[in-house]
């Protein structure tokens, strides 16, 4: 029988190779995939086993990542429990990245592990793989969403929902920021499912569906500990701490009945031939329904509508803090509404246009720079590995962009943390106008991100919120409470004016 001591020495001796295997085999796998041994990018130290987990921002990325740019250089490197992460601070990366390389910088997170809790995972297009189905997805919200589309078929419905919002805040100003999230959810809920709710059955409002839906993606989307920790999703529900697992399971059930409902609603309606189609987006949408219905797939395809509302929401509600903070720019703008449109009709989509009202679509385009609703963008992952600038970026990183740094880049705004609209502007000598200054950065050119991931839904967007601030500005005068403005100081600085959140 061999003594202890030689077991323990065999054990060790055992471990010892086990080690050393490991180690040649990874240094032969980095030395096949990086051969020219090219570092990764500089970034925060790691620690063993969770690398810089403990550097990574629970709360206003955007900001954490500023201060990264200024101590690493534009690309920043950082590990969190061994997801890679490469964080861009530079438009021009961004757009040579995601554009130039858009075939490579393409795909999404494989795992979401809270996403897969509540059974959100790959349902709505941000987070679906690149493949067949993501292309699928993507020929058809690119038709549905065109600009000539958007404006021809769903300007109806924008001007209606407007006009309800209107009359809410008439009757009740303080409610304005529950009243334009509903606005703008009823506005995509009814251009997306031809519908905000059924009358027939049980009286489900679609709108609060999508709303609630859209709470959770947003939630899940920024991320939980459990995201970077995979074990963590075995730890019992009734262990201290896991309030996000007891979640995880409500929401499950609770997303899960909203999608399905709605979808099955439009399915029957569709059957029973009692679907008034309001526009191509819900007859497209419901023809692909229908088709995988028929070919026994997972009928629930719409890409996210939930989510959407929230984005396009807080456009809206940056121009009322522009609005009562700079009231100089709120004067002009509105005497540009006054002058074009005058007291006797309403505003509407013809209105819309540089040539027309240039200022307001300079105000616009200022909101969307000012506050970009999306600041750090969502990851784009290389489906293979790739050398950039002298640094390797293996296959799987998570690159992000950082919209927020952009909007607040000297090098293509002045003073950038003042709401300007003029800087978008300058006078045409020939056509005696103001026209786009076409040497200043377009917003729309990092904050509805970029490559084949770029935003589709970015006409309606921007269409929604002209509408909203067109009407707006036609028949409100917007202060704040007690009247207060920039002038006195009140909300200062962009720390004081917004939350950084994931939709900010
Ligand atoms: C102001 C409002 C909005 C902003 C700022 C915004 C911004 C963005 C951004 C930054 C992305 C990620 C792009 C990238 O990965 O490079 C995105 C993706 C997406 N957006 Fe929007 N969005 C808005 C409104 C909408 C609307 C109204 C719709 C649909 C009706 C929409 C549908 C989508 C979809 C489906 C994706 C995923 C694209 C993909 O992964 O292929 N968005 N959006």
């Amino acid at each position: 029988m061999p003594s202890t001591s030689a077991v323990v020495l065999t054990a060790w001796t055992a471990v010892l190779l086990y080690v050393f295997g490991h180690y040649i085999l990874r240094k032969r796998e980095s030395r096949r995939r990086n051969p020219e041994g090219l570092p990764y990018a500089p970034g925060p130290r790691q620690l063993p086993f969770i690398g810089s987990l403990l550097d990574m921002p629970r709360s206003k990325s955007a900001l954490t990542y500023i201060t990264w740019k200024e101590r690493y250089g534009p690309l920043t490197w950082v590990v969190p429990t061994g997801t890679p992460h490469l964080i861009v601070n530079d438009y021009e990366m961004m757009k040579e990245l995601f554009e130039k390389r858009g075939n490579i910088y393409v795909n999404r997170p494989k795992r979401h592990i809270m996403a897969a809790l509540i059974g959100a995972f790959g349902v709505g297009t941000p987070l679906t793989q690149y493949g067949p189905t993501w292309r699928q997805h993507r020929r058809f919200l690119n038709r549905a969403l065109m600009a000539p589309v958007v404006k021809r078929d769903y300007s109806p419905v924008m001007t209606r929902k407007t006009l309800v919002f209107l009359k809410t805040l008439l009757d009740r100003p303080d409610d304005f920021l529950i009243q334009n999230k509903k606005m703008m959810a009823e506005m995509i809920t009814e251009i997306a499912y031809g519908a905000t709710g059924d009358d027939e059955d049980g009286g489900h409002d679609y709108v609060e569906m999508q709303m609630e839906m859209g709470e959770i993606t947003i939630g899940v989307v920024q991320g939980y500990w459990v995201d970077f920790l995979p074990w963590m999703v075995h730890i019992p529900t009734w262990f201290p701490f896991t309030q996000w697992k007891r979640d995880a399971l409500r929401w499950n059930k609770e997303y899960n009945f909203s999608r399905d409902y709605v979808f099955n609603a439009v399915k029957r309606k569709l059957v029973s031939d009692n679907l008034h189609f309001s526009a191509p987006f819900c007859e497209l949408t419901t023809k692909d329904l229908t088709a995988r219905h028929k070919r026994g797939r997972n009928a629930a395809f719409f890409p996210g509508a939930d989510s959407v509302i929230r984005l396009t929401e807080s456009l809206v509600r940056t121009f009322m803090l522009a609005m009562s903070l700079y009231p100089e720019v709120q004067a002009r703008v509105r005497a540009e509404v006054d002058a074009v449109i005058g007291p006797d009709r309403f505003p509407n989509i013809d209105d819309r246009g540089v040539d027309k009202m240039p200022y307001l679509e300079a105000t616009v385009l200022e909101c969307l720079r000012w506050h970009p609703p999306a600041q750090s963008l969502i990851p784009h992952l290389p489906l293979t590995d790739d050398a950039y600038r002298g640094y390797f970026i293996p296959e799987g990183t998570y690159v992000l962009g950082n919209a927020w740094q952009v909007s607040r880049d000297t090098r293509y705004y002045a003073d950038p943390s003042t709401f300007y609209p003029d800087r978008f502007l300058v006078a045409d000598e020939k056509q005696q106008r103001l026209s786009f200054n076409r040497s200043v950065l377009n917003p729309w050119d990092f904050a509805y991100g970029f490559g084949r991931r770029i935003c589709p839904g970015r006409e309606l967007a921007v269409q929604g919120a002209w509408i909203a601030v067109a009407f707006i500005l036609w028949g409100f005068e917007v202060k704040t409470k007690g009247g207060r403005t920039m002038k006195d100081g009140y909300k200062a600085t962009d720390e004081e004016r917004f939350n950084f959140a994931f939709v900010s």
